[in-house]
């Protein structure tokens, strides 16, 4: 037997879901600059979930699925209310968040194609007001209701503030759903994949893709990359701070991909959005300092910028507080795990590899106090 580090090139699954193919991003077989300037994320929901565009009436449909159950159970908020704010990260209150909301479901453990799917626009309603109220009550304010009128990229920004959010801001917000919903296998797919081929529930799988888009190598990047920005401070700054880092052998957040070579297809909408947004806000600043990392990393290393880079720059300029940035990763990325999850149940088998053995050999047990 022989191993991959990291699985990679390894294929282990087939799927007809998203492909990245000569670093072409498709969402069943549409190409994501496509969607990204066309698509509404919740055509992008109904896409990745039922593998074709919607019609005008089954698009109405879902946002009247999804607005209707946005509203979190009370216990959910309370259970906030308990937790040692200070110290919670919003990714680990997201993961314990949607944990608890399967034992508050009576379907949690249905596993009729007709529960599944209830369970999917419940997931995806409801991560939206998990991440908008735990941002508000750890500030002390009171949850925000979603409202039946505003769409999911809207009832987000307007639920996280309180306030109605410009056209601008929601397109901007609606278009880095989209863009992030889904990435064939990462790292978080496949574990949702693996927690639900044992024939577990939706809520364990995507509480499982949660706890591994948490890390910094994959969705926690975007965090990390406004620590970084805001570290380096200025523009000036950005070539020696990167060059430091890397003669250190540290990494730069938000460059490099196992998959893309030539680029993340991804990146150049964000960072229109970013130069865009920046502007708009007269905070230039952080775009000129991305455009200045960039060059300075790229100059040493041929590694460009992922989906993680500009998003950065992107939800400051939203106004989003810097941690909730990957809990907005997941809010998009609950979308493809479901897409997922739905496609592994519909054509099951455990995932169980092997591991290439390089311990000691065969030993005989030592008895305690002869050690
Ligand atoms: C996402 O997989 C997906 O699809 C993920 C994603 C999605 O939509 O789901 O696209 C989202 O997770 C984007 C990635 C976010 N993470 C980061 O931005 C963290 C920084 N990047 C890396 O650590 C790294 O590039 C990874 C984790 C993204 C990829 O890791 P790999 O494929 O295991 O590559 P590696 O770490 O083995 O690196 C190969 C070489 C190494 O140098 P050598 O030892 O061969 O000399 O490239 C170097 C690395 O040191 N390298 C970097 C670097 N990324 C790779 N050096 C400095 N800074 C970096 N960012």
């Amino acid at each position: 037997m022989t191993s991959t580090r990291g699985l990679e090139g390894v294929v282990a699954t087939e799927s007809s879901i998203s492909s990245i193919i000569d670093d072409t991003l498709t969402y069943v077989g549409y190409n994501i600059d496509d969607l990204a300037e066309n698509a509404s994320f919740e055509e992008v929901i109904y896409l990745l979930w039922h593998k074709r565009l919607p019609k005008k009436d089954e698009l109405t449909e879902l946002k009247k699925q999804l607005s209707d159950n946005m509203a979190l159970p009370q216990e959910i908020i309370n259970h906030f209310k308990t937790y040692p704010i200070d110290k919670v990260h919003p990714m680990a209150a997201l993961r314990s968040a949607v944990s608890l909301l399967g034992l508050y479901d009576d379907l949690s453990e249905d596993m009729s194609d007709e529960a599944n799917y209830q369970k999917a626009i419940k997931l995806q309603a409801k991560i939206a007001t998990v991440v908008t109220t735990f941002s508000r009550v750890r500030k002390g304010l009171d949850p925000v209701e979603p409202r039946a009128d505003l769409g999911y990229a809207a009832n987000f920004l307007y639920m996280l503030s309180g306030k109605e959010p410009e056209e601008i801001e929601i397109e901007a917000f609606d278009k880095a759903l989209v863009l992030h919903a889904d990435h064939e296998l990462n790292a978080s797919t496949f574990t949702a994949r693996v927690c639900v081929a044992t024939l577990s529930d939706m809520y364990s799988g995507v509480t499982a893709a949660i706890g591994a888009l948490k890390g910094p190598l994959h969705g926690g990047a975007n965090e990390q990359v406004m620590k970084m920005l805001s570290e380096i401070g200025s523009e000036e700054n950005a070539e020696a701070y990167i060059k430091e880092k890397l003669a250190n052998k540290e990494k730069i957040m938000g460059f490099g991909h196992r998959v893309y070579r030539k680029g993340d297809p991804r990146a150049k909408h964000l960072r229109e959005m970013s130069k865009q947004l920046t502007k708009l806000r007269g905070e230039e600043k952080w775009y000129n300092m991305s455009i200045r990392v960039e060059a300075a990393f790229t100059a040493e290393k041929p590694l460009p910028p992922n989906v993680d880079f500009y998003s950065a720059s992107v939800y400051h300029s939203l106004g989003i507080d810097h941690d909730l940035f990957t809990p907005i990763f997941a809010v998009s990325r609950v979308s493809g795990w479901i897409a997922h999850i739905l496609e592994q149940y519909a054509n099951n088998r455990l995932i169980r590899p092997r591991a290439d053995y390089v311990g000691p050999g065969m030993q005989k047990y030592v008895p305690i106090n002869e050690r």
